[in-house]
């Protein structure tokens, strides 16, 4: 049951480019992008609240970034836990986006409740559609990821973030922000990342040889700019869920109010960071970090490798792919630090101690 690999997660991290590509091929048909009825209409949208916990709420807080970028549309993700409490003011022509594997979560239930009456559409995307985060929304779209039962999420969060950009682009060419010719560039992107991710899978035996480094490691540093940055805090969520080691994701521009203050030769620094815009930024948040003595890991391109020269401690080289897509392939190094730098410490990965698949108690 777990295809000739040692652990759940292994299995699952290395399924991705087939599922994602079951996923893109269900949801994007001849016509374009295909919606199970009753569809969604984003013309009648000004904003979406988008609440989730743990990896599914990264997924949307990287999906908040499209949204804005793609869409116009001004977007807030909370955590479900936070949200639910709050009270939130939910505004006329509001759309509710709840992201959940099991659809199972009890405090992400209970922040749909909330919006129920409240918010114009409730929309899921959810792996179980039989659950009843999917059954209590009036749009549940499957991410088609097949189970999961590693407790680390993983091929969850590359499909919810497929599904996700599915529909910012979605709402770009029904809001007018975004060009047929645009979201057919997007579009043709998407379907390329099945292919990108076998190439990424195969940088597994340089990762495993730098996660036994990491292993000895107290406490690691993500950081990330952009979409990235939630990316950033996926890949410390992933780290210390399964290999107990402290890990905190930062945006690369918050480094120097407050955690440089934790780097020394002991703190490894891993920066995601493909070659884009905000590059040149990320390269100078290395420095601070090797003045200090600290050990940067960079994850980027061949471009960004090449542009940020000596001076780090490694660098994965991953496909080049368009910035905007870049979270996506760039959670699979994310994963595979996590899961061998688990396997170097010998800790139980399918597993981890004081965590379960689904939280169904708040
Ligand atoms: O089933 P859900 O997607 O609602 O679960 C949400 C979180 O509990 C989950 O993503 C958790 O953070 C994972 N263990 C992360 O790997």
């Amino acid at each position: 049951e777990k295809g000739g690999h040692r652990h759940f997660m292994a299995k699952e991290i290395a399924e991705q480019p087939v599922v994602l590509a079951d996923a893109i091929a269900h949801y994007l048909q001849d016509s374009g992008i295909t919606l199970p009825e009753p569809g969604l209409d984003f013309t009648q949208i000004d904003r979406i609240t988008m609440v989730a916990c743990g990896t599914a709420f990264y997924a949307c807080h990287v999906a908040k970034y499209w949204f804005e970028q793609i869409a116009r549309l001004p977007v807030e993700a909370d955590i479900a836990s936070e949200f639910r409490y709050r009270e939130p003011p939910i505004p006329a022509r509001s759309m509710a986006l709840f992201v959940s594997q099991s659809g199972e979560t009890a405090d992400t239930l209970a922040a749909l409740r909330y919006t129920e009456g409240k918010a114009d559409r409730i929309v899921s995307v959810v792996n179980v559609l039989e659950s009843s985060i999917a059954r209590g929304s009036d749009l549940p779209l499957p991410i088609l990821a097949g189970a999961e039962i590693g407790v680390a999420s993983t091929k969850a969060f590359t499909c919810q973030l497929t599904v996700l950009f599915l529909l910012a682009i979605k709402a770009g060419l029904d809001r007018g922000t975004l060009t047929e010719a645009e979201a057919e560039a997007h579009l043709a992107t998407l379907r390329n990342l099945p292919g990108l991710m076998n190439h990424a899978l195969q940088t597994a035996p340089e990762i495993e040889r730098v996660a036994k480094e990491l292993a000895e490691a107290r406490d690691i540093l993500f950081l990330g700019r952009g979409a990235m940055y939630p990316l950033a805090m996926e890949g410390a969520l992933k780290l210390k869920e399964i290999s107990y080691i402290h890990a905190e994701g930062y945006a690369s521009g918050e480094l120097k109010h407050g955690p440089i203050a934790l780097v020394d030769k002991t703190v490894p620094v891993v920066v995601l960071a493909p070659s884009d815009a905000l590059f040149d930024k990320t390269v100078s948040n290395m420095q601070e970090v090797m003045a200090r003595g600290g050990k940067v890991l960079l994850v980027t391109d061949a471009e960004g490798a090449h542009a940020a020269r000596e001076g780090t401690w490694r660098t994965l080289v991953m496909p080049g792919v368009p910035p905007i897509l870049a979270p996506i392939l760039y959670a699979l190094p994310a994963q595979l630090l996590a899961y061998h730098t688990a396997i170097a410490k010998g800790t139980d990965v399918d597993q981890p101690r004081n965590l379960a698949k689904s939280v169904t108690v708040e």
